[in-house]
């Protein structure tokens, strides 16, 4: 930005009793203590502010050259001023630290993220143009707080295509993802008088917001077949969070007799789960198993999420309610905010409707598979001890150790050598097995990095 076009919040009093002068010099002055003016920063011209505040140049000039002398501005001649990097102001040594660091490892097997370098831009510009052609002035209002329609519509069409989801596109809420999702959730069982959720035992660790809610949760085992719906019978659960497509983070698909026994126990409990369906387009030895939501539709609010398939900054995901639940949904909905940007809703809802995205996915799963290939061989030359566990599916591979590797020593060592781990333990919630298990994101490297990174592992478990 140019100093002509910066502005200021700045008034002066032309009947006040201090002079224009002192008046500027104040404001600026307390504006570059207080921080809103931060060090660096580009102030008017003396010719612009003067002209925007309707006043002779002069006792602008004056104020400048005064809070330069002070040291708050810095006048270079034919450079804009600027507030001097040394300015007495608000520093950030004096904020206290972000609570949550996002670490970036040159090497990072942490499972979660896709491949970010393959996000689509040019098919999602053109989509944003065809929703910015197609807008109407109404749709800039702020609209349907529930998600823009044409998303709702495209998303009932998708879902019931590709993941067997029934769904009317009245029951589809649009989300900041599946974190709002399980916000929602977490309120809308309160409010059912929910006191007991099962989660998955090991699962998707970030379990901070059903506990802030007050849900008690229990831990239920996982094993080949999925979740042990029977251990979940003779629980005191009346819900459950559940990841059947693809259980997070083992990889094992949820058995049919399984299902069949969720969905009966669902029915005669008249439970709800909670289907995250966070990867389940990313199955590469067959076509996924559809949705949980598909069987019982009236107890399973169904997620699902732009996160995997196209970018976590997107913050853009859906759920499905079934219709007893969807006006609580909708009530918590309100009391949190007005809803998902409306541009990228329109977005989206071109970027499905065009076919860019079934385009995108099946592009994207023949990448992966070819690095969760590339990964198989390296393991199989490099750790010939290890199982891997898990279907042919998802971002991550489940690496199992027939012993205990010192996780602690792998995982410092790692790091100190840029790479970013996550062993299964800090997954359980109760007592984890004795041996390690590693998983490993294969998604997010190009193949010739994933040697590179693996060979490093390998050798750093060597040295532990
Ligand atoms: C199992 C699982 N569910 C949900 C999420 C979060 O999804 P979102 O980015 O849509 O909030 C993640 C993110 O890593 C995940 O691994």
């Amino acid at each position: 930005m140019s100093s002509r076009d910066a502005e200021l919040l700045i008034s002066v009093d032309r009947n006040g009793p201090a002079s224009m002068q002192a008046q500027l010099e104040r404001q600026l002055r307390d504006a570059i203590r207080g921080g809103m003016l931060r060090a660096g920063s580009e102030v008017p011209s003396t010719r612009d502010l003067a002209r925007d505040l309707g006043i002779s140049r002069p006792p602008v000039m004056e104020a400048y050259a005064q809070l330069a002398a002070e040291g708050y501005l810095a006048l270079r001649r034919s450079a804009a001023p600027r507030v001097a990097d040394t300015a007495p102001g608000h520093r950030a040594q004096d904020l206290p630290p972000e609570s949550i660091t996002t670490l970036v490892f040159r090497y990072d097997f942490r499972p979660g993220s896709p491949d970010l370098s393959s996000f689509p831009s040019a098919r999602w510009l053109k989509a944003a143009e065809a929703a910015l052609k197609t807008m109407t002035p109404d749709d800039f209002g702020y609209g349907q707080r529930y998600g823009v329609l044409p998303l709702r519509r495209a998303l009932a069409d998708y879902l019931g295509r590709v993941r067997g989801v029934g769904a009317d596109p009245r029951q589809i809420l649009i989300t900041s993802g599946f974190e709002q999702a399980r916000a929602l959730m977490a309120r809308a069982l309160k409010r059912r008088g929910v006191t007991e959720l099962a989660v998955e035992d090991p699962g998707y660790s970030d379990r901070e917001v059903w506990l802030a809610a007050g849900l008690k949760l229990l831990p239920i085992g996982v094993d080949e077949y999925g979740i042990d719906v029977a251990a979940l019978g003779k629980s005191r659960a009346q819900a459950v969070l559940l990841t059947p497509a693809h259980q997070s983070p083992t990889g094992v698909v949820m058995s049919g007799e399984r299902r069949l026994a969720l969905a009966n126990w669902l029915r005669e409990k008249n439970a709800i789960a909670l289907e995250d369906d966070y990867d389940a387009e990313f199955r590469y030895d067959r076509a996924p198993i559809g949705a949980l939501q598909g069987s019982a539709p009236d107890h399973v609010v169904y997620a699902g999420t732009t996160s995997k398939t196209l970018a976590p900054a997107l913050r853009l995901g859906w759920m499905v309610a079934p219709p007893d639940l969807l006006l609580a949904f909708e009530d918590e909905m309100r009391l949190m905010d007005c809803g998902r940007g409306r541009l990228e809703q329109f977005t989206l809802a071109h970027f499905i409707i065009s076919g860019d995205y079934d385009r995108h996915l099946r592009k994207m799963r023949a990448l992966y598979r070819d690095r969760r290939e590339a990964l198989l061989a390296v393991i199989a030359a490099e750790l010939p001890e290890v199982e891997i566990s898990g279907i042919s599916a998802g971002l991550h591979a489940t690496v199992r150790f027939p012993r205990r590797l010192n996780e602690a020593a792998i995982h410092e060592n790692a790091n100190k050598r840029g790479m970013g781990l996550s062993f299964l333990r800090g997954h359980y919630l109760g007592t984890a097995p004795h041996e390690s298990t590693l998983l490993l994101n294969y998604a997010s490297m190009p193949e010739s990095a994933l040697r590179t990174a693996l060979r490093t592992l390998a050798a750093i478990i060597a040295d532990s």
